[in-house]
């Protein structure tokens, strides 16, 4: 039976009707609906719309329900890919209509009046709400993970040194640490913007009704608090229409993404033999079909290519929602794919990057080969003449010149004989060789923030201190 046939003639055409159904994808919100479903017998009892026994047996049927058909799909995580038998009924529009058919099989015209005083428009408004903030747990826990791997490779890494590189040239050294904690700063901050989106999110719709609120005097505090949320919604039109929180999720998404589509595209040119700086784990690695020698770096090309298609996600509920007038309209049940594609493409996809990052082989010898030769110390050159009362901008001039002799002798900075550099600056002292060389590179970048090896160590034990506080917060959450 429809939801809402009694004014029509005419039965849909069967076309139509398959395509405009969307529990294909949005049983995903089953355990959501139900949860919600429950929220609202429980106001609808205060009411005396229900009575006590009615709610027990409704609440309790919801429970079997969601229990059958998530133990059929074998599984209620938010992020599964399992396409659900559910998703097969034969009748049902969509989760909502899903959940009034079985409880009407189940329990009969009690089932019929769980529906009062309540609309589908402020039901999936809550339903996504709740499932955006179970993905958001999901995803930080993802990003802990990849956090600790990160942490775990710049800790090992000790006194190792690499290039940093600005236009892909190479400026100066740094300890590998300071390199592999940029990619942990990305993240710390990418979880925070997710808290972020959760705590914007945390506004129950319940009690919102179709667009002008619900024609009961429902408790929508009581429904929030049942729920778990901070506090119900402050305008009905707002709250039946308002997807900001989840184009925010999407867009902190693509932010991650972003991030592990850099992290992803250095991994692939250090993996290179050109630059020859790390091994790329067998396990994450594949052959050629054609070559027998070739190792791909399979895993982070196609970090790179989903990172597109999560990107492409916030964009699509960005068309959508452009242009949409107040309040519901069917087009926002379109943001459900892009929302269900992106969350579980960047669950796997932080889900092998933390493994991944575990397992990579730093040829820590060839990184210091690199920073060798090239000129990376011409900056602590600067420096130097700086110390000895030369303005930067002379000095710069300076190590220009000392740089251009080098090229042409074939030698480092700190190869120049005393007497050439004097010639081109009687500030240049014996102490010049002991300023120049790789380890008072490094050092010289002596502030919060910089390279200098004691500054990395509290960098180091900052980042793990904050692991550690997470860490402890989710054993205590656990047993709370
Ligand atoms: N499946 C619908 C959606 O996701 C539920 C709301 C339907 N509301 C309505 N007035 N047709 O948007």
């Amino acid at each position: 039976m429809k939801m809402w046939s009694g004014r029509f003639r005419e039965p849909l055409d069967p076309a139509f009707e398959d395509w405009q159904r969307s529990l294909r994808f949005d049983w995903r919100l089953l355990p959501c609906e139900v949860a919600a479903s429950q929220a609202h017998a429980r106001a609808l009892k205060k009411l005396g719309v229900l009575s006590a026994s009615e709610c027990t047996a409704l609440c309790r049927t919801l429970d079997e329900i969601l229990a059958q058909f998530s133990s059929e799909a074998n599984s209620t995580d938010p992020l599964a890919a399992l396409d659900h038998p559910a998703a097969h009924h034969a009748t049902a529009e969509d989760v909502h209509h899903f959940v009034e058919l079985e409880l009407k099989q189940r329990l009969g015209d009690t089932a019929l009046k769980l529906h009062t005083g309540r609309s589908r428009n402020e039901q999936i408004a809550t339903d996504l709400r709740l499932y955006v903030r179970d993905a958001i747990a999901a995803l930080i826990h993802d990003l802990r993970a990849w956090q600790r791997a990160l942490l775990t490779q710049a800790e090992h890494a000790d006194d190792a040194v690499m290039p940093a590189y600005t236009h892909l040239q190479r400026a100066e050294p740094v300890l590998v640490a300071h390199w592999l904690l940029a990619y942990f700063e990305m993240l710390t901050r990418d979880i925070s913007r997710l808290r972020d989106c959760a705590a914007r999110a945390d506004r129950c719709p319940l009690g919102s009704g179709a667009v002008a609120g619900a024609t009961l005097p429902l408790d929508r505090a009581a429904m929030a608090a049942d729920l778990g949320f901070v506090s119900p919604t402050a305008n009905s039109m707002d709250a039946t229409s308002d997807r900001d929180f989840l184009l925010e999720y999407l867009q902190t998404l693509g932010q991650i993404a972003l991030h592990a589509s850099r992290f992803a595209e250095e991994i692939t040119l250090y993996a290179t033999a050109e630059f020859g700086f790390l091994e790329l784990p067998e396990r994450f690695a594949t052959g050629s079909s054609a070559m027998p020698q070739k190792k791909n770096p399979d895993l982070t090309e196609l970090t790179r290519a989903r990172a597109g298609r999560i990107l492409a996600a916030a964009h699509n509920a960005e068309f959508v929602l452009k242009g949409l007038p107040l309040a519901y309209n069917k087009d926002l049940q379109d943001l459900q794919e892009p929302l269900f594609m992106a969350t579980r493409e960047a669950h796997l996809l932080l889900r092998q990057l933390a493994p991944f990052t575990q397992a990579l082989q730093l040829r820590t010898d060839r990184m210091r080969a690199a920073c060798e030769k090239g000129f990376l110390n011409a900056m602590a050159a600067a420096t130097y003449l700086v110390h000895k009362g030369i303005p930067f901008r002379t000095a710069h001039e300076i190590v220009g010149h000392a740089v251009r002799q080098g090229l042409e002798a074939g030698c480092e900075l700190g190869d120049l004989p005393l007497a050439t550099l004097q010639a081109l600056s009687p500030a240049f002292d014996q102490d010049f060789f002991a300023a120049v060389t790789l380890q008072a590179t490094l050092d010289c970048h002596d502030v919060a923030g910089g390279t200098a090896r004691h500054r990395v160590a509290q960098a180091l034990a900052a980042a793990r201190s904050q692991v550690d506080e997470q860490s402890n917060a989710e054993v205590s959450h656990a047993r709370a």
